[in-house]
């Protein structure tokens, strides 16, 4: 893989969305939120809004269904890590000039700040994979059905969800199978029986499912489910071992918002590093 001199490497919603997370919803612990996110700048506000407004629009109940039925056969393609990786990178948007970091060097970062802070070689994993699932936009999903927070579908969509209100013009809203806390669920079913919205966590987590500790799939599985892993919401779906889950969620986070790092991590240099990490633990090729 060579490192790329892409200055954008993302699609403006994608980047607008991650901005907004990290600087307008969930900034740094201890820095102050801006007063109202709504207020967020334009264009970037109207592109966050109108994410949003798709995403909480059709990510229905039966939405997520088709879609686990299309992808989840993991059929579409064969690719090592490195391909994976690669592919992710083409990735590009050349209409937003102010992206400094590509998708590699994104996760690269991530990875970094976790093996800087002596965490064990499978959480670095899953630093360098977490957003693999991106890939989805290549397969020529939208980027509501990629990115953003996730959230259960089939039963009501909690008020802590950003933008809640866009959630009006979705046909669940209204429809009493769906729209009651509990909704097609049982009290404490446990998160993996939920249906949550369609997107590249619950996707990535299908494709590593069964080559990586528990820990590290619950951090690939959950890490957009900000309603729960930073609102507390939804714990009458979880069970115990969820509960006992989160904390490695919550632990995965910080690095995935806030490792921008002003001295951007050298690929070529640390590539062998990272081969080791992979054949360690993952085949030679994933199923995507
Ligand atoms: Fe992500
Ligand atoms: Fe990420």
């Amino acid at each position: 893989m060579k490192p790329t001199n892409k200055k954008a490497a993302t699609p403006d919603a994608m980047q607008a969305w991650e901005d907004f997370v990290e600087q307008q919803v969930y900034p740094v612990p201890g820095a102050k939120a801006k007063e109202d996110y709504r207020n967020y700048d334009k264009p970037a506000r109207d592109t966050v809004r109108d994410f949003y407004q798709q995403n909480h629009r059709y990510q229905s109940f039966d939405f997520v269904q088709q879609k686990r039925e299309e992808y989840l056969k993991l059929d579409r393609k064969r690719l090592s890590v490195f391909d994976a990786l690669d592919f992710l990178n083409t990735l590009v948007d050349d209409s937003d000039p102010d992206i400094e970091l590509d998708q590699l060097q994104h996760l690269l970062q991530t990875s970094e700040a976790i093996r800087t802070d002596g965490h064990p070689d499978w959480f670095v994993l899953v630093g360098l994979l977490h957003d693999l699932g991106k890939v989805l936009c290549l397969f020529g999903e939208p980027q509501w059905a990629v990115v953003g927070d996730t959230f259960p579908t089939g039963c009501e969509y909690s008020d802590r969800i950003v933008y809640h209100e866009f959630f009006a013009a979705n046909p669940d809203f209204d429809n009493t199978r769906y729209n009651s806390r509990l909704g097609v669920y049982q009290k404490n079913c446990g998160l993996r029986n939920v249906q949550m919205s369609w997107g590249h966590d619950e996707y990535l987590y299908h494709v590593l499912k069964d080559y990586l500790p528990e820990p590290a799939l619950y951090m690939i599985r959950y890490h957009s489910f900000y309603a729960w892993h930073r609102e507390g919401e939804y714990d009458w779906l979880c069970d115990d071992h969820d509960r006992e889950m989160l904390s490695w969620v919550q632990n995965f986070n910080p690095y995935d918002l806030y490792s921008k790092s002003p001295q951007p991590p050298n690929w070529q240099e640390l590539r062998p590093y990272y081969t080791g990490l992979i054949n360690k633990y993952l085949p030679t090729e994933l199923s995507f």
